[in-house]
């Protein structure tokens, strides 16, 4: 659904007043528990794994907030406008999340709340969506904007950017190389269509419907059916980020944990904080024991246990 840069216009302030509502602090709206079943609805498959719009809506908040850079104080970052602009979303590096745009942009209209607010919330709801994912600290009452993300070269989406161009731009939105580590870990539940299109579909793990670490390991060993994206070899090798990326593997609560530290700061780039309120609690259960997924011996879920140094791949490593 494309919209012109007058409706995005028009759009974005209505959205802007439904956002006003939760601003003033205080309980999470009670329409995000709606929400939430929504997302339910359009995020998992019948076989219990995420789907492609669990993956775009991970993808959607990176792309949304990713565009952050310290010099912009508290304006751009999670706004909306990777959604709102015509001309941002049209831009290379978001290829790939014009469905999921229209579906979200959508919903935000049905149910009355901006658009930054259901990219962070629907990105939350998207890891959780995958079994074993982690439950994401999510608060609400962004402001939308559909004016451009300023530069597009402040996103770093591409995979041919090599680990210094990554870690820098990280660095420059205040993560750490072992936070780069954490994050690029949301691979474990992605596909690529557009930077080698004859292999259109092909996943970054073994296992891109479960939210686990083969990630890690795969990312090293390159599987034949997965597509393993440079930038991530590029990650996993550098003396920065490669001791945390490697640190990750066959450590489920370990990652989990970095990972969700890490992706709360990121969907609150550019963000002020006054007013907003934590609607954590409207998102599903995280689903930590899943049929086909490897768990540790003897634990009845993955949160009852601290420690998952029995956690193995769910295909041994060759
Ligand atoms: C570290 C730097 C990163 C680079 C270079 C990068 C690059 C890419 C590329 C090239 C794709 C494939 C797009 C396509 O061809 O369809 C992709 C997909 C994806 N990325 Fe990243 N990414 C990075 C970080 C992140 C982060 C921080 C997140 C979220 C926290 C993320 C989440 C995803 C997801 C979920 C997909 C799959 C989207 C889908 O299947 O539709 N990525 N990424």
């Amino acid at each position: 659904m494309r919209f012109s840069s007058t409706i995005a216009v028009a759009l974005a302030t209505t959205f802007i007043e439904a956002s006003a509502l939760p601003r003033s602090g205080g309980a999470c709206p009670a329409v995000w528990t709606q929400i939430s079943q929504d997302l339910t609805q359009m995020f998992i498959q019948a076989d219990g794994q995420c789907n492609d719009d669990a993956r775009s809506a991970i993808r959607a908040v990176f792309h949304d907030c990713g565009t952050w850079s310290s010099s912009q104080g508290l304006t751009g970052g999670c706004d909306g406008s990777v959604f709102l602009s015509d001309v941002e979303n049209a831009r290379p590096e978001n290829r790939g999340l014009q469905s999921i745009s229209a579906k979200l942009k959508a919903l935000a209209s049905q149910r009355g709340v901006g658009v930054a607010d259901m990219i962070a919330f629907a990105g939350a709801h998207g890891t959780l969506s995958c079994p074993l994912g982690p439950t994401t600290k999510t608060m609400i009452g962004r402001i939308d904007s559909s004016k451009p993300a300023p530069d597009e070269n402040l996103l770093p989406g591409n995979a041919s950017m090599s680990a210094d161009t990554i870690i820098s731009l990280f660095a420059d939105k205040g993560f750490s190389a072992a936070d780069v580590a954490a994050l690029a870990g949301a691979h474990s539940s992605s596909k690529q269509f557009f930077v080698d299109p004859s292999r259109a579909g092909a996943p970054q793990d073994r296992t891109p419907g479960i939210w686990d670490v083969d990630y890690y390991s795969d990312t090293i060993t390159k599987p034949a059916d997965v597509f393993v994206f440079d930038s991530d070899i590029a990650l996993s090798q550098d003396p920065r980020s490669g001791p945390a990326f490697k640190s990750f593997i066959g450590q489920q609560a370990a990652w989990n944990q970095a990972f969700v530290d890490t992706f709360a700061r990121l969907m609150l780039l550019g963000v002020p904080q006054e007013g907003l309120v934590d609607c954590t609690s409207a998102l599903p259960p995280p689903r930590d024991s899943f049929p086909g997924a490897n768990t540790p011996s003897g634990a009845s879920n993955l949160t009852s246990r601290r420690n998952y140094a029995f956690y193995k791949p769910v295909k041994q490593v060759a």
